[in-house]
């Protein structure tokens, strides 16, 4: 953590600067920290940015990882009711499978890329490596790349909602109490 803090700092300010260019304008919170939750931790997994608002493929990744928080949190009947799973009888199971794919395919895109740049990886020294070259590191029978990619991807859904809706929650309430923003300032 210690070591990527830096690539923090930056999207930080990078995403500072952003707002205060919008000076004046109503500012989309929630897109916002989206985007900034996501680079920067793509940032830190495959050092690059990895989410384009232009670009279709990200649109769809940002759709899934939305829809997949609000499956994960709805009630499944079949969760009471055994009996019932091979049912789905809300197609929670159908619609999770068909968004997580989406999300994989995403994430493929970015492991691809870096074994089509393989010259790219055995330059890297120690201190320039990013999650997704540790994990290669540590490639084996026990870490395939399926595993690999199943563990890039829970980052990316267990980091990503809850810091969004956690800033804007923080936001909202500043907003509410100007005087705790106050004492945050101090
Ligand atoms: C404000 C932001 C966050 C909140 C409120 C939050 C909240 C939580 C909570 C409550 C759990 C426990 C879930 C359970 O045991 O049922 C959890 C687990 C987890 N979180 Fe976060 N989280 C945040 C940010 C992140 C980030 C940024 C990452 C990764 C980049 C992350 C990765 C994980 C993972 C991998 C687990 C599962 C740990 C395990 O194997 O038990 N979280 N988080």
């Amino acid at each position: 953590m210690e070591a990527l803090q830096h690539l923090r700092r930056d999207e930080i300010f990078h995403t500072i600067r952003l707002i205060y260019e919008d000076k004046g304008r109503v500012v989309d919170i929630r897109r916002t920290v989206f985007c900034t939750s996501v680079n920067l931790l793509g940032k830190m997994i495959f050092s690059t940015n990895v989410f384009d608002p232009h670009n279709p493929k990200s649109a769809w990744f940002k759709n899934s990882m939305c829809e997949m928080t609000k499956l994960s949190g709805t009630p499944n009947l079949a969760d009471f009711f055994p009996f019932l799973r091979f049912l789905d009888p809300q197609s929670v199971s159908w619609e999770m499978a068909k968004h997580l794919k989406g999300v994989y395919d995403f994430v493929d895109l970015f492991i691809q890329k870096r074994f089509a740049s393989s010259s790219e990886i055995l330059e890297r020294n120690d201190s320039k490596k990013d999650f997704l070259d540790v994990l290669l590191d540590f490639r084996s029978e026990d870490l395939t790349l399926v595993d690999i990619r199943a563990l890039i991807t829970d980052l990316f859904v267990a980091g990503i909602e809850t810091t969004t809706t956690t800033i804007e929650w923080v936001m909202a309430d500043f907003i509410r109490n100007p005087q705790k923003l106050y004492r945050v300032w101090q």
